[in-house]
């Protein structure tokens, strides 16, 4: 028989504080590719821009002023158990979309207890109804981005392969090793070089990424290249996967997911 945490979900936040680093580009794919494999897949668009939602042709509930919303349930701790009620049904994946208002959930966070813990709460209910929960964050380092990392304990980190990035990762490592020292082991799961295009810059920093990372334990390096047919999926609402066009990243999205696979079998 399964213990509890065998039947868990993997949990992960897909995290830069840089924004236009390939976010959500990399959660939407990722958690398609997970589907495509036969998992069963939640996203939380944890971004009060709504990219993902937007992403997953929910924008409508993004600014539905009667829509309920993590903006609420976040800092509410009566309502630990109502993260169900948030969640909404895509072709590929499950969502919970973000809100306008989410814009104001780091000033409504500051002054609770365990602030930094409530998605941690909120997902305890959820998550053996899945295999997998991917969090989207905020491209900041504030109190979001801190609940993703403490409730997910697995960090995918998209970057572009530009030198600027390397102050961005080095800022991001910090912060999660400060991290480790309050809520425990924190793993980097991967670096997803993305829209690596073919210059000396590119491959300068795709050195740098390998040397990083490769070193870390269950940690690898891939690579995304530019390519519309990806911004053509998000425009139609679908992950790669699901979009008419085909594209070569779908194999590299199928490996970052195997290799999440990996690490739940391991
Ligand atoms: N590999 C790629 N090829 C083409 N366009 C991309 C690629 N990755 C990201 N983009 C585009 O770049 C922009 C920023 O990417 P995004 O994933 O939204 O970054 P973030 O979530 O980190 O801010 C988006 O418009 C997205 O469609
Ligand atoms: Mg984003």
């Amino acid at each position: 028989m399964l213990s509890k945490r065998e039947k868990m979900a993997m949990r992960l936040s897909v995290s830069n504080q840089k924004g236009g680093a390939g976010k959500t580009t990399t959660a939407l794919n990722v958690a398609g590719a997970l589907n495509e494999l036969g998992s069963e897949v939640l996203l939380i668009d944890f971004d009060p821009q709504g990219h993902a939602t937007e992403g997953l042709g929910f924008e409508d509930l993004y600014d539905d002023p009667e829509q309920d919303s993590l903006f609420e349930v976040l800092p509410d701790l009566d309502r630990m158990d109502d993260l169900e009620d948030l969640i909404v049904e895509h072709q590929e994946m499950d969502c919970v979309p973000s809100h306008v208002r989410m814009i104001n959930a780091e000033d409504e966070l500051s002054n609770v207890m365990r602030r930094e813990e409530r998605l941690d709460m909120l997902l305890d209910n959820v998550d053996d109804e899945y295999d997998f929960i991917i969090v989207d964050c905020p491209p900041n380092l504030g109190v979001l981005t801190d609940n993703a990392i403490v409730a997910t304990g697995h960090v995918l980190i998209p970057a572009q392969a530009k030198s600027t990035s390397i102050r961005a990762i080095e800022l991001l490592f910090q912060q999660l090793r400060s991290m480790e020292q309050a809520f425990g082991d924190i793993h980097e799961v991967g670096l997803v070089a993305n829209e690596v295009g073919v210059d000396g810059e590119a491959d300068e920093m795709m050195e740098w990424f390998k040397d990083v990372f490769d070193d870390k334990e269950n940690c690898e390096v891939f690579e995304i290249r530019k390519r519309v047919a990806l911004q053509r999926a998000w425009n139609n609402g679908v992950s790669i996967f699901e979009h008419e066009e085909d594209c070569d990243m779908e194999d590299v999205y199928l490996d970052i997911a195997y290799h999440l696979e990996e690490q739940i079998d391991g």
